[in-house]
């Protein structure tokens, strides 16, 4: 009988191709910075019995219709909408992601991104650079306090409560809305669940950590954004897709908030010439959320994990369907 064949959509580190090639044949698209083309990533599916895919590759329905042998898709992230997971369970391919290891290192960004929005460290990082550092002056980037100020948290999954841990921290008043009540997060960290009105209103830190649902898409528009208080800042890091852009513009540009931190955009990759970048409010990262050298070595290592469990009849350790 022939090895079980994987198709592998992005050059991974070397050990965790070597552990996959034991047990199967294994195919990589060679490129670290470049994903699959879709025509590519089609023809690879047809014969495959297992995909490890990124974020960055569509896998819906016309894949599936094709990838007759496909029993399971590992996704190299916490999030799977780039998955149509409805159809997926109904061609009976299991669907797993890569939660857990790395709620801290996410969280850890999160946290660093709402610090470095608040103290405007992107302006102040250009001002040595640039000459511009002429004296000490007493407002001189001037920013907002962190400690002792009101966090809201949208979305109270594990990375959610890992952020709200991370705000006790700094003292911070915690507040969080989601789907349902998190007692634990409440007795833990003395986080107090609020309405997603309420939260708006009253946090100075509106943090998203929601993944991207039909439910959750564009949740932060023009209204919410009007809700908010002028001093707010909004962080997200969560999906771009969770945010209407276009509203979030003009709310800073109106001056209805503050600032924002972004990690995550509608349509990424973005480059200088996006609205949103030419903000001085707005700090901008390249969806670097998960990335440590540890933790991504830990994601390739769950997904490819993932695959071996499914393809020798177990259960898959963490799916999501
Ligand atoms: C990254 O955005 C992930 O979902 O892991
Ligand atoms: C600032 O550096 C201060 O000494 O207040």
């Amino acid at each position: 009988m022939s090895k079980p064949y994987v198709y592998i959509t992005r050059k991974l580190s070397e050990h965790v191709m070597d552990t996959l090639e034991k047990h199967f044949s294994v195919e990589v698209w060679p490129y670290e910075d470049k994903p699959v083309d879709r025509e590519t990533l089609l023809e690879k599916s047809k014969k495959a019995d297992a995909l490890l895919t990124m974020l960055t590759d569509q896998v819906d329905q016309e894949l599936f219709d094709q990838a007759e042998n496909l029993k399971v898709v590992a996704n190299l992230a916490v999030g799977y909408d780039n998955i149509d997971l409805q159809y997926a369970k109904s061609r009976n391919v299991t669907i797993t992601n890569t939660p857990d290891v790395l709620t801290d290192t996410t969280a850890d960004l999160t946290f660093g991104l709402l610090l470095a929005t608040a103290r405007r460290m992107k302006e102040a990082l250009q001002v040595i650079p640039n000459n511009e550092w002429t004296t000490w002056s007493p407002y001189m980037l001037a920013g907002a306090d962190v400690h002792h100020k009101t966090i809201g948290i949208v979305g109270m999954g594990q990375i959610g409560e890992a952020v709200a841990k991370r705000a006790s921290g700094f003292d911070m008043k915690i507040l969080y809305h989601n789907r349902s009540r998190k007692k634990e997060a409440e007795e833990k960290m003395g986080a107090t669940y609020v309405s997603f009105e309420e939260l708006l209103q009253e946090a100075d830190y509106v943090v998203c950590m929601t993944p991207l649902t039909e439910e959750t898409k564009d949740l932060f528009n023009k209204e919410a954004f009007q809700k908010m208080k002028s001093s707010a800042i909004f962080i997200n890091t969560s999906r771009g897709g969770v945010v209407d852009e276009q509203a979030l513009e003009q709310a800073l540009v109106n001056g209805e908030i503050e600032a924002c931190g972004l990690d995550v955009f509608k349509n990424e990759p973005i480059d200088q010439s996006h609205p949103l970048i030419k903000l001085d409010q707005v700090t901008a990262f390249p969806h670097i959320g998960s990335s440590s050298v540890e933790t991504r070595e830990k994601m390739m290592e769950l997904a490819a994990d993932n695959i071996t469990h499914v393809l020798n009849g177990k259960d898959p350790l963490t799916p999501v369907n």
